[in-house]
C-alpha cells in the first residue's frame, strides 16, 4: 500500500512544471533585455552622430536623425517586439508606447489605434489601405504614399521593404493598431 495520496504527487509534479516554465520565461526575457540594451546603446549613439548622408538625393534637406539601410539588420519576425523594434531602429524618430527608449520625435508618436483611422478618414490620403492595419504596412514598406502633415516628406526612411520580413511587418502592424492615446490625465 502506498502511503502517499495521488492527488499529492499530482500536485508536486505540476508545480515543478510551472516552476520551469516560469525560469524559461524569466531566461527568454532576460536574453530580450539584453539584446535589446545592446542595441538601444547602438541606436543612441547613432542618434547623436550626426550623419552626412552618401546619397544626398535621398536625404536632401532632412536635418533630423537619418537611417542607411547598412544600419539595420534583417529583422525575422521571430524576435520579440521590442528587439524587433530596436533592430529596425523605429525608437530614433518615433514614441512607441509599450517599448523600451522608443522616444523619438522626428516622426508622430505611433499610436494607430487613435491615428489610423484619422488618415484614412483624410482627404488628402491617395494610398490603397482599407484598414488601419494596411494603412500601418503601407505607412511603412511605402512611406511617401501619404505623409503625416507637419511632418518632413522625406525622413521615414524608403528602404523597409527590405529589412523587415512579412511576419516582422505583421506582428509590428499588429501591435501599432492597438496603441491608443493616453488619456488626458497621463504627460
Ligand atoms: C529617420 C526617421 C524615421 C525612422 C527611422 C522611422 N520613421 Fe516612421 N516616420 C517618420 C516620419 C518623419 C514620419 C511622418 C512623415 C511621413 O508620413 O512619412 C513617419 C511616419 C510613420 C508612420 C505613419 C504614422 C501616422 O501617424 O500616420 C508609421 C506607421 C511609421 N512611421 C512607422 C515606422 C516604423 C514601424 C519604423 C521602424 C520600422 C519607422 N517608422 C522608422 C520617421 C521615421
Amino acid at each position: 500500500m502506498s502511503d502517499s495520496p495521488p492527488t499529492s504527487s499530482s500536485d508536486r509534479d505540476a508545480t515543478s512544471d510551472s516552476k520551469k516554465a516560469a525560469a524559461r520565461r524569466r531566461e527568454r526575457s532576460i536574453t530580450a533585455w539584453l539584446v535589446g540594451a545592446v542595441l538601444l546603446f547602438a541606436l543612441y549613439t547613432i542618434s547623436r552622430t550626426p550623419t552626412v548622408s552618401e546619397h544626398p538625393k535621398d536625404g536632401g534637406g532632412i536635418t533630423g536623425p537619418q537611417l542607411t539601410p547598412e544600419m539595420v539588420p534583417l529583422v525575422s519576425g521571430q524576435e520579440p517586439l521590442q528587439v524587433m523594434f530596436l533592430k529596425a531602429g523605429c525608437p530614433v524618430c518615433h514614441t512607441i508606447p509599450g517599448i523600451e527608449g522608443a522616444q523619438g520625435r522626428e516622426g508622430p508618436a505611433l499610436r494607430l489605434g487613435t491615428t489610423g483611422p484619422q488618415r484614412l478618414a483624410d482627404p488628402k490620403y491617395k494610398g490603397k489601405a482599407q484598414t488601419v492595419r494596411e494603412y500601418i504596412v503601407e505607412s511603412i514598406v511605402n512611406p511617401g504614399v501619404y505623409i503625416v502633415p507637419g511632418y518632413p516628406t522625406h525622413a521615414m526612411p524608403r528602404w523597409y521593404g527590405q529589412k523587415l520580413s512579412a511576419e516582422a511587418l505583421d506582428q509590428m502592424a499588429a501591435y501599432l493598431e492597438q496603441l491608443t492615446e493616453p488619456s488626458a490625465a497621463m504627460p
